[in-house]
């Protein structure tokens, strides 16, 4: 998107009328009434909203302890169970509400009533707790999506185990490096996933990572069948279906202290590996259910509809646990937004009645150009009457694709709320509330209520107004990451850096405000981290990956602008051999391709791969990768040259090889 075009944004879209007079947040004089509150006395604000939300074991007489920051604890003394909050609460007064509404790739509908989710969750945390596990151990979950990985990630949270769920479209050495990090003590897999009418192997690439090695800390993995095909399962393995028979559908919730580790996932960073971004409990889920509250300004009679996978952090607040503790009903899909046609999340929300819609630009981009093609595909083919709230999240919204998305879904009438927040965040940060914020397509508009969000300088000083800069959160907030699994320097130099003088977390976009509104506006990320298709990937991973090639000597990458998934990868790479040509050069692509997409997943394979006899340096060795993305773009280099080491390595790497 280019930043120009958002910056020239004036147009605005005040919500009607009718939305506001029944919003939970109601005009913006009641929305600057909470920043005041939380301003005013900011610890009461948000033990105020702990106290109303959440339902606690041993209520918390502690609201913040900041003796020890940046590693700050929220309600440290009080004791919840999270699956208690999402279940157990809704038992006596709607126990036959439909909690999830699941649709399979083949279209299949199967739905279950809180009561019924209720008795899963409890069978198989009685299941698991065969394993004799102790409270705090790691579980990794590589499960598609579907109500059994809800069941799973809810399990845990029942008897105390930390999960750490791997996207189904990581490599075995994704999950291999994921396991030994974490030293998890359980594996949840299913043999296979249905995805865009094929089959694919889910358990194989468990195995996979177990051959890698590493992973001794392992006990025991479970295996949900999800196909017909026979499969022998070996030792330490047990079939989900076995584990739970005779298990009783109650199970005593396990309280823990608020700061338990519910969860670590693991994200990219501009540096070494992925990273486990570690949750609290109680914190989390106080921004899981506040935001679904005034963000998505959901309603008993509500049918709400996140479609990101349980693998990214959307999928853990938005579908397992935000909906959940709301008391919400909600659709999950199993598949892709494009089979077996572009129509088929417009054809989902007209059957499933869908109310509140939260998706991904990159989708919404994709959905455009597939419209376009067959009257299937095209959006005006369905009652979308059933929408009053749509969302977008994960990359910048380019104003043509929010207008799109206003227009042809929302037909004029629903709110799109722009909601900005990352992993570490754990909820949104920066967005608009539907009944109170007036919309700009292409900005995120104002902070959450609490969320104490500004821009600064290199050296930490806030900057003006229509000034660009580093985004950063100036005050802690209960669902911050709490530290990096194992690496608590790191979680300190990554978000609380001692340049900026260590007291504000750094997101690590750049942003600017709007000089006269205020609103901020994303421009992207100012590390080397990049956003294809709305997942994050650290270029330093997919070098790493392409150097471990035993053909390849050396390799940088980059990111390019892409029309419908934000980003593209672009790989400069140099051999150990000679220089490749011709059908060589397009066979060493092809092999590099698949090689990345085995050591990581399919989602890192770089789109454009281009080979040099080296890659362009400045005198003291330094890769110059403001000139590769510049190349990357097809663009002109104008910039001063004189301080590269090898200027003439350009006109090769100019050249994408078809
Ligand atoms: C990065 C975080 C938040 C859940 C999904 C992604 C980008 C996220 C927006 C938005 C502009 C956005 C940022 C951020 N991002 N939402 N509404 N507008 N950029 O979570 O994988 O942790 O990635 O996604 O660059 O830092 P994530």
């Amino acid at each position: 998107m280019g930043i120009e075009s958002v910056l020239s944004e004036h147009r605005t879209f005040h919500p009607d009328q009718s939305f506001v007079s029944r919003a939970n947040v109601s005009g913006m004089v009641a929305y600057e009434k909470l920043c005041t509150a939380a301003n005013k006395n900011y610890e009461e604000f948000w033990a105020n909203l702990a106290r109303e939300l959440i339902v606690w074991k041993k209520p918390f007489t502690k609201t913040l302890n900041d003796s020890n920051a940046p590693f700050y604890k929220w309600f440290e003394d009080g004791e919840l169970n999270v699956s208690y909050n999402c279940l157990d609460k809704h038992l006596s007064s709607q126990p036959n509400k439909i909690a999830i509404i699941f649709e399979a790739d083949n279209g299949d509908i199967n739905n279950v009533t809180y009561k019924e989710l209720y008795e899963k969750v409890c069978q198989f945390a009685n299941g698991l707790k065969t394993f004799n596990l102790n409270l705090g151990d790691r579980v990794v979950i590589y499960l598609p999506m579907g109500i059994e990985a809800v069941v799973a990630m809810l399990a845990c949270a029942r008897i105390g185990l930390t999960h750490s769920v791997v996207f189904g479209g990581f490599s075995a050495k994704s999950i291999q490096e994921r396991i030994k990090d974490a030293q998890a003590k359980l594996v949840i897999t299913a043999d296979v996933q249905f995805r865009g009418g094929k089959i694919l192997p889910l358990k194989a690439a468990v195995d996979e990572a177990f051959i890698l090695g590493g992973c001794e800390s392992v006990v025991g993995n479970v295996v949900l069948k999800k196909s017909n095909d026979a499969i022998e399962l070996k030792n330490k393995e047990v079939w989900w279906h076995e584990l739970i028979k005779n298990q009783s559908k109650d199970c005593d919730p396990i309280y823990v202290n608020a700061e338990h580790p519910l969860f670590l996932l693991y994200t990219s960073g501009s540096t070494g590996t992925p990273k486990g971004v570690q949750h609290s409990s109680a914190g989390y889920l106080l921004h899981a259910m506040n935001t679904m509250r005034w963000t998505f300004d959901i309603k008993g009679d509500d049918i709400y509809w996140c479609t990101a996978d349980v693998g990214w952090i959307t999928g853990h607040t938005y579908v397992a646990y935000g909906p959940l503790a709301m008391g919400a009903t909600q659709l999950i899909y199993e598949g892709i937004p494009t089979f077996p046609h572009g129509g088929r999340f417009w054809q989902m929300i007209e059957k499933h009645h869908v109310s509140i819609f939260y998706t991904a630009p990159t989708a919404i981009r994709s959905l455009i150009k597939a419209s376009e093609s067959n009257k299937e595909s095209n959006p005006d083919t369905y009652d979308l009457s059933s929408l009053r709230l749509l969302g977008s999240v994960g990359e910048p919204i380019n104003p043509e694709a929010w207008m799109w998305y206003y227009e042809k879904i929302g037909h004029h009438q629903c709110p799109i709320v722009d909601t900005f927040w990352q992993t570490e965040t754990g909820g949104h940060v920066i967005t608009p509330l539907p009944g109170a914020t007036p919309l700009v397509p292409g900005s995120c508009t104002l902070p959450f209520p609490g969320i104490d969000a500004a821009i600064v300088d290199e050296a930490g000083h806030e900057v003006p107004w229509g000034t660009g800069g580093l985004l950063v959160i100036k005050k802690p907030w209960p669902s911050m990451i709490r530290t990096i699994w194992g690496d608590p320097e790191r979680y300190k130099k990554s978000y609380y850096p001692e340049e900026l003088g260590g007291k504000v977390y750094l997101a690590g976009d750049g942003a600017i405000r709007d000089k006269t509104t205020g609103y901020f506006t994303i421009m992207g990320r100012i590390d080397d981290v990049l956003s294809v298709s709305g997942h994050r990937l650290g270029t330093m991973e997919i070098e790493s990956s392409l150097v471990s090639n035993p053909l390849v000597a050396e390799a940088a990458v980059v990111g390019k602008p892409h029309e419908i998934k934000g980003e593209s990868i672009v790989a400069y790479v140099v051999l150990k051999g000679k220089r490749p040509e011709g059908d060589e050069a397009k066979a060493i692509v092809n092999q590099l391709r698949d090689w990345v997409g085995k050591e990581i997943g399919p989602i890192a394979k770089p789109e454009d791969i281009r080979f040099g006899d080296n890659l362009p340096k400045t005198r003291s060795g330094k890769i110059m990768r403001r000139l590769l993305r510049s190349l990357a773009k097809g663009e002109e280099i104008t910039s001063d040259i004189s301080t590269l080491d090898n200027p003439s390595i350009l006109e090769q790497l100019k050249k994408t090889i078809q």
